[in-house]
């Protein structure tokens, strides 16, 4: 693989043993990639924050790297954390948690990386143009970003992500060429979503339905906002670790079906009726009634808070029951400088930044079970959890329903 004489540089250790590892590590992945060479970049996005998630190792391995005094060379965020990083006692994190996870937020802080702690990054100040290629990691942002914005990126773990952000670069490969953005599989929606969470059961199924690397093509979707294709975009990437879909007169890359498959007719097609997300609603649903609501996965937009805090008007949660979304701290401030923070906690529902339902730790804080409109955290909710907290997919109305009264 060709590399310019400062990748040379860096890679031999002249700028310190830290950065010489962060370069090997795209070196690597690159020679494996089948990569030409390397390419700047000035975005990334770094997941494996979570101390739930990441434990004592990463924590160690950070305060490491500190040592070399090594900043991010791109504008970074980080992806969300196990709790808000201000709020945590609110949300029965235990002390010892909250020491960790505040470590390991400060830790990257030093590296250079915000600790935005969202999953949106392109919601709240870290969002690429149209081809501008990323490093990217959280699969629910990758594919957003892929797919939705038509911006570039290959599916990065947190550690390869962090390295692409120290050095400021990436290995030329994968979804960054035009070749491998092309349509594979021409997905037929056969039924009309009535909700957003239909859209997150039609991800879901067709990531389940799809081999990884395939790039499904949806059509017959007239419509779709944003707010639903993120949650298409994250469901598809857990059931399925799809990086990238088009959809046909809705995303950038896909004005016409011939423009998605790149001029060629596709080799594969999957039809998806009312009984496929009938059957994904079956698969993700809990026996148990809900001790918790939880909305924000992927963290919520600005026009869902709001949404929100207009069902939620002149309604009551029930004292058996919490109701929790999550956002970033950028939508939270634009969301209470609109007052819908605090028509959304009148209820006794409550807000919360850096943070979701998957990677906090509900079962430590005593949950047994959740309903959520977002099949992401129905999926992963009993995956994440040692008692496999229950966890139902259901539309944004119907959790409102559960938990709030008139
Ligand atoms: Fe984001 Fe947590 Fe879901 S990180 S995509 S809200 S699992």
């Amino acid at each position: 693989m060709y590399l310019s004489q400062k990748d040379e540089k860096v890679l031999k250790g002249e700028d310190g043993p830290v950065l010489a590892k962060a370069m090997r590590l795209m070196v690597t992945l690159g020679e494996l990639g089948g990569a030409e060479k390397l390419v700047p970049i000035k975005r990334s996005q770094v997941a494996g924050v979570s101390y739930k998630t990441s434990g004592d190792p990463t924590l160690e391995l950070l305060e490491g790297l500190v040592k070399d005094k090594v900043v991010a060379k791109t504008k970074a965020t980080l992806n969300p954390a196990g709790m808000d990083l201000e709020r945590w006692m609110e949300m029965g994190v235990s002390p010892a948690f909250a020491e960790k996870q505040l470590r390991i937020c400060k830790t990257y802080e030093r590296l250079g990386v915000l600790p935005s702690c969202t999953c949106t990054p392109y919601l709240s100040g870290n969002k690429p143009c149209f081809r501008e290629i990323v490093g990217f990691s959280e699969s629910s942002a990758i594919s957003y970003v892929n797919s939705v914005l038509g911006a570039r990126t290959n599916r990065h773990g947190g550690l390869d992500a962090l390295s692409a952000a120290l050095v400021g670069r990436v290995p030329l490969m994968g979804y960054l060429l035009d070749e491998n953005r092309r349509g594979t599989l021409l997905v037929k929606a056969g039924f009309k979503p009535e909700s957003e969470s239909d859209y997150a059961a039609l991800g879901y199924y067709v990531g389940k339905s799809t081999k990884t690397d395939d790039v499904p093509v949806y059509s017959g979707l007239r419509k779709g906002s944003h707010d639903e294709l993120k949650l298409l975009a994250a469901a598809s990437a857990a059931s399925g670790s799809i990086a990238l879909f088009h959809m046909v007169g809705l995303t950038p890359e896909a004005k016409t079906e011939a423009e998605a498959f790149g001029g060629k007719r596709p080799s594969s097609s999957l039809e998806v009726t009312m009984k496929e997300i009938q059957s994904v609603y079956r698969e993700l649903s809990s026996d148990e009634k809900p001790d918790l609501i939880a909305i924000g996965c992927p963290h919520c937009s600005l026009s869902e808070v709001g949404r929100i805090a207009k069902m939620l008007a002149g309604k009551r949660i029930s004292n058996r029951k919490k109701f929790w979304v999550f956002t970033s701290p950028g939508v939270f401030a634009e969301a209470e400088k609109r007052g819908y923070i605090g028509m959304i906690q009148s209820s006794g529902a409550d807000v919360f930044k850096h943070t979701c339902m998957v990677v906090a730790p509900i079962e430590e804080i005593g949950f047994h079970s959740i309903y959520t409109n977002s099949a992401k955290a129905a999926f992963y909710t009993p995956r994440m959890t040692k008692s496999k907290c229950q966890a139902g997919l259901h539309s944004l109305k119907e959790c409102v329903r559960e938990g709030a009264s008139d």
